[in-house]
């Protein structure tokens, strides 16, 4: 099935997520976290790990990371300031401790195998199919030997139901932000991942899948 094109350049994404961030929460709880809790599941961060999670967004899947490993270390970057205010805020309930910073997943400022663990949740979303591979590489540079990745993104339906956001996004993707159904499983190896493995969930109808690889 084929991926429908990207249409938001790195200033459109900024520029949306600005305008979108003080309800982001809403659109988070009620379509996607039953697929971010699993995917934290599946992560089974161990206290004292060292944890990236790539586009942070406004902090609820970092949030419970930082609970998870509140001996460890624990890094989060967004490509939107108002996004990660808003992380921030969240975050600063916690007392926990952690780093927030504005960073791009196409150039990740971190030495190589310096993470256990990288999370990345609904960016995919948002990039153009070309870019996957090269991403998907820096995760990996990033990522130490025998580390995990956990991805979540939105996927394509399995049922027709399932298929009503990307048929919105075909008729106005900025109607969802500018994401559009992905499928990853395929690309991991490409970009040097193994035991690639994917779930799927859907959440009022919106479709994630879950994929975990490691080196
Ligand atoms: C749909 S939101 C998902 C937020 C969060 N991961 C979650 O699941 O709640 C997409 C996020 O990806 C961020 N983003 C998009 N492109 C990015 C990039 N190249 N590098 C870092 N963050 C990016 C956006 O700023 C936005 O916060």
């Amino acid at each position: 099935m084929s991926i429908a094109d990207a249409k938001l350049n790195k200033k459109q994404v900024v520029e949306v997520y600005s305008q979108i961030a003080f309800f982001y929460d809403v659109w988070g709880n009620l379509t996607e976290a039953k697929a971010r809790s699993r995917a934290l599941q599946l992560a089974n961060i161990q206290d004292g790990e060292s944890v990236l999670e790539v586009a942070v967004g406004t902090g609820l899947a970092f949030r419970e990371i930082v609970r998870m490993n509140p001996n460890g270390q624990n890094v989060g970057i967004d490509l939107t300031q108002t996004m990660l205010d808003r992380a921030r805020k969240k975050l600063g309930q916690t007392g926990a401790h952690y780093q927030l910073a504005i960073g791009d997943a196409y150039d990740l400022r971190f030495e190589n195998a310096r993470f256990d663990v990288l999370m990345n949740s609904y960016m995919f979303d948002l990039l153009p199919e070309v870019d996957f591979v090269q991403v998907l590489k820096g995760f990996k540079r990033v990522l130490k030997p025998g580390g995990r990745l956990v991805l979540v993104n939105m996927t394509k339906g399995e049922h027709f139901y399932q298929n009503f956001y990307e048929l919105l996004y075909r008729i106005n993707p900025s109607w969802m932000a500018g994401c559009r159904g992905v499928q990853l499983a395929n690309t991991l190896p490409k970009a040097g991942f193994k035991n690639v493995s994917r779930e799927m969930t859907s959440q009022l109808g919106y479709p994630s899948e879950i994929l975990t690889a490691t080196l």
